[in-house]
């Protein structure tokens, strides 16, 4: 018998809940869908006259929102009401990775999925669907059932109910709106067939049915955590493959292009950049890396936590070239970021690696000005932990003039001034058309552009007249040690 689907909460409003309900709330028209979260100034923007006030930016997700807000997609903080109604509740709360306690620095802290099953167990009416989109050590569901069993038989409400199911997300931030529309695939674990069939028939409304995959519940859980380790690990590879190049006199760009020919390991996620950056790669691996030593793999934890090693050591590379060129000290010296989020696209900066790179800068004694188009500085100020320097209303010479290892946020591209270096850390399309001519007559000789994501044009930065090092090209090595 088909379980009647009218009504979905989904408890957290984030960079998966927000976008994802956004989607299935403009897909199926006819259900509705409550986005509840604990954080009321993250639902007051989401429920935002200005559409660019959302708390997130996302390509195309302020039409999708204009489309459904109050029609058939509701945020709100009233998390009672939205659980009572719901008959297919999606968790959807942050798991970082532990920082205290049994598995500090590796196992995901839980607290958030505990509260929101007991949010569940306590006001879920009837016979619910609980669906993890979080992404969450294997095993999980246990738990989850075993915080929901317990409210079924201490219960005297009327007859409450549950099945869990996993149906891990996959999108990624910058083209979420795309990769929901369009995903590779859906995947459903679960052992009820009829909760999973009730859960596939949302994604039916527009994925297609080949796409749709059913697995048991430690499947799901554990592929998603496989996923982005596989994805992390290609880029720790490539980033690996640049240190090489850079000594050798190979271009990592046409290695990356090389070995993307072959099908078998075919072209995407071989950009080589600063490190990985966002909040999942990291957390999922070490997550990885936890459940391996739990159960005594320690060549399989080691495996998978040599992939976090490189990009740490990665990003510490790049601050030891950019300092090595700039004569071994940076103390004092005016040095441009370009870019501060984890990547284009998005205005979040969790793990990125401009946090550590400039904080690295910083403690050397350089003098920054940032610049990204979708972050603002008071993340930046969290992030880094060291306030920017000077008022508002001061210019960025008088702020930083005379100083060593401060910051300075910038909005515009007005900042060349005197600057020794300028260092791209995010790709952000503007990026591209700066005019390398008019910056090089403001900065202090020689000046150097460092571009870590292979973004500028090479010919015309060095027409200019700035030094250009690109990351991974080892061609712009004068001296190649021979063996
Ligand atoms: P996020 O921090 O942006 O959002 C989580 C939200 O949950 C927060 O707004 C928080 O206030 C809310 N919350 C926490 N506890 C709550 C409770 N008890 N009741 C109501 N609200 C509560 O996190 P995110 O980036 O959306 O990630 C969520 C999960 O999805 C994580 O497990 C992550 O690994 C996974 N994931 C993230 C991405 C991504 O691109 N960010 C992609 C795929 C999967
Ligand atoms: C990643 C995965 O791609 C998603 O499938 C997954 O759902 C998500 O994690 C998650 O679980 O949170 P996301 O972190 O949003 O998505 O973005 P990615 O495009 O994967 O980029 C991650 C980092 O790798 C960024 O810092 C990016 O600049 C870097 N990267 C990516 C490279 O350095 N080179 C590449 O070729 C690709």
């Amino acid at each position: 018998m088909e379980i009647p689907i009218k009504t979905i909460c989904c408890i957290g409003a984030g960079y998966v809940g927000g976008p994802t309900m956004t989607m299935m709330a403009s897909k199926c028209p006819d259900l509705n869908f409550n986005v509840v979260d604990i954080n009321e100034e993250r639902i007051e923007s989401w429920n935002n006259k200005n559409l660019s006030k959302l708390p997130i930016y996302e390509p195309g997700l302020k039409e999708l929102i204009a489309k459904t807000r109050n029609k058939n997609l509701f945020f709100s903080t009233n998390i009672k009401e939205a659980i009572e109604s719901a008959d297919i509740i999606f968790i959807s709360v942050n798991t970082p990775t532990k920082t205290k306690g049994l598995g500090a620095g590796k196992s995901s802290d839980l607290k958030w999925v505990e509260s929101s099953a007991r949010e569940v167990a306590k006001y879920s009416k009837g016979y619910t669907i609980v669906v993890e989109k979080s992404t969450l050590p294997v095993r999980t569901a246990e738990v989850i059932e075993n915080i929901l069993n317990s409210a079924e038989t201490n219960s005297s409400r009327d007859e409450i109910s549950f099945s869990v199911l996993s149906n891990p997300e996959f999108l990624a931030e910058g083209t979420a709106i795309n990769d929901l529309n369009n995903p590779d695939r859906v995947l459903i674990g679960g052992k009820n067939k009829q909760a999973m069939t009730a859960l596939s028939n949302i994604y039916k409304a527009w994925v297609p049915e080949e796409k749709i995959l059913f697995t048991n519940i430690w499947s799901s859980e554990l592929a998603k955590l496989t996923s982005n380790a596989f994805l992390a690990q290609r880029i720790s590879s490539i980033n690996s493959i640049s240190a090489i190049c850079e000594v050798t006199g190979a271009d990592v760009k046409e290695v990356s292009r090389a070995i993307g020919k072959d099908s078998r390991i075919g072209s995407k996620f071989l950009d080589s950049g600063p490190g990985f950056g966002g909040s999942c790669f990291k957390k999922d691996i070490l997550n990885l890396v936890y459940l391996a030593e739990y159960f005594d793999l320690y060549e399989v934890a080691n495996f998978w936590e040599g992939v976090v090693k490189i990009n740490n050591w990665h990003q510490k590379r790049i601050t030891e070239i950019v300092i090595k060129k700039l004569f071994g000290t940076i103390s004092g010296k005016k040095i441009i970021i370009l870019g501060f989020a984890f990547k284009a696209n998005t205005n979040d900066t969790r793990e990125s690696a401009a946090i550590k790179i400039c904080k690295d800068l910083i403690d050397e004694g350089a003098n920054l000005v940032i610049h990204d188009p979708k972050v603002n500085y008071k993340q930046i100020e969290k992030d880094l932990k060291i306030k920017q320097t000077s008022k508002e209303n001061d210019s960025i010479e008088t702020s930083i003039k005379g100083q060593i290892g401060q910051w300075r946020f910038s909005k515009n591209l007005d900042i060349f001034d005197n600057a020794h270096a300028i260092l791209i850390l995010t790709e952000w399309e503007e990026y591209k058309y700066i005019e390398w001519q008019n910056v090089v007559k403001k900065m202090v000789k020689p000046s150097w552009v460092f571009d870590s994501r292979s973004i500028v044009n090479k010919k015309e930065v060095e027409k200019a007249g700035l030094r250009l090092w690109r990351l991974g090209d080892g061609s712009q090595e004068k001296e190649v040690s021979s063996f």
